[in-house]
């Protein structure tokens, strides 16, 4: 984030400070409970967003020298990304082109060959076709036309984006919209991975994207937790395309009044949680960052799974290792024990069928964006707004 820019996001959560105030959307949303539920909307979701949609995979660290590798199966389509010597990324459905077994199942690693655990066909990183065995016995084949299928793949700022379609079209730049330059400045690719987790919900996906979007929950919900160290209910938030970053407002902005505005860092004194369309939020702390990526379970309306992974400032690492390697714990306290918890209470209300709609309010213009959004991409009618 550039510097002008830090100092106008920490302006503005002092501003909501002094005067009491937060973001506003200027009106209610109104949204459908059966949004949730809707089998034939999560059908829709599936194809729109996930399986005919690009996909951000993980960060350049997931892949930390030549020879790594990555697998992933949340989709549609099983994907085998590597790095290959030349240092490039590349992604690859994960099917062995002899019967189609998934080639490789391990989630990461360092392999320059993949060998096929079904009858051995063998390719390497580039995804060619390296050896058969018994060839005599098996017959004549072209192995230069048996390579794997190779996905569009671009490492950009430190992101891994893949289309899952061989033929899909990927517009990095386009899709990040006007954080493209922003995520320039965060050195993302500089970043170790230190750790992965799962949590596997019984609640459509689009409840996972919604407590990322509203810090108005913080005192209630996070009163033990998150509360002690953030302002609930005040934020900065941006819109950027189909994308926004919100700023999250921490209790040691306070520290900052007293220093000259040079001297401002924004992760001093506010916590920057990007959305990216459809399924990503990226936060960002102090010395480590947490990618989630948000999956539903198929088409199936009612279970999703968050994917996510933790990764840290090599300085950080080097400082105070420990630290740094036990924030996927603290993360899944809050995220997974109680942000989860309530969602997937959310999910039960829902299908209860009882309530037909939930309100999104002024101070929630995340999920006022995200929702309108979405159904904008999918040509559904607007969201509907209340005068508030
Ligand atoms: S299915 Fe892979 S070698 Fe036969
Ligand atoms: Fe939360």
């Amino acid at each position: 984030m550039r510097h002008e820019e830090q100092v106008r996001v920490i302006r503005t959560l002092m501003d909501h400070l002094d005067r009491g105030t937060n973001v506003d959307a200027g009106v209610i949303g109104k949204v459908d409970a059966r949004d949730y539920t809707c089998p034939e909307r999560a059908a829709l979701e599936w194809i729109a967003f996930f399986k005919e949609h690009p996909q951000v995979i993980g960060m350049s660290g997931d892949l930390p020298t030549p020879g790594s590798f990555i697998t992933a199966n949340d989709f549609g389509v099983p994907l085998l990304a590597t790095r290959a010597a030349d240092g490039r990324f590349r992604a690859f459905a994960n099917v062995c082109r002899h019967r189609g077994t998934v080639l490789e199942n391990a989630p990461r690693g360092e392999r320059t060959r993949f060998v096929c655990p079904f009858h051995a066909w063998t390719f390497d990183n580039l995804g060619a076709l390296i050896g058969v065995p018994k060839a005599d016995h098996f017959g004549e084949v072209d192995k230069a036309c048996l390579g794997l299928i190779e996905l569009p793949a671009e490492e950009r700022h430190g992101l891994l984006w893949v289309h899952p379609k061989a033929d899909g079209k990927l517009d990095v730049p386009g899709l990040l919209a006007g954080l493209d330059h922003e995520f320039e400045t965060w050195d993302f690719a500089s970043l170790v991975h230190v750790g992965d987790d799962t949590y596997e919900t019984a609640m459509n996906w689009k409840l996972a994207i919604d407590t990322f979007g509203e810090t108005y929950h913080f005192e209630k919900l996070h009163r033990d937790t998150l509360a002690q160290v953030f302002y609930g209910n005040v934020q900065a938030y941006d819109i950027y395309g189909r994308n926004h970053r919100m700023a999250l407002c921490v209790r040691s902005i306070d520290q900052m009044r007293s220093m000259p505005e040079s001297e401002w860092n924004v992760t001093m004194g506010a916590f920057p949680v990007y959305y990216l369309f459809p399924n990503i939020q990226i936060n960002i702390g102090l010395n480590a960052v947490m990618l989630v990526r948000v999956y539903p379970e198929n088409d199936d309306p009612d279970r999703s799974l968050s994917r996510v992974s933790f990764y840290a400032r090599p300085e950080a690492l080097a400082i105070d290792p420990a630290g740094t390697r036990g924030v996927p714990q603290r993360f899944a306290e809050i995220i997974r024990d109680e942000d989860y918890v309530a969602a997937a209470a959310s999910h039960r209300g829902a299908r209860s069928g009882l309530v037909d709609h939930f309100l999104f309010g002024r101070n929630e213009p995340a999920l006022h964006h995200y929702h309108a959004t979405y159904r904008q991409a999918l040509g559904l009618p607007p969201l509907e707004t209340v005068k508030a």
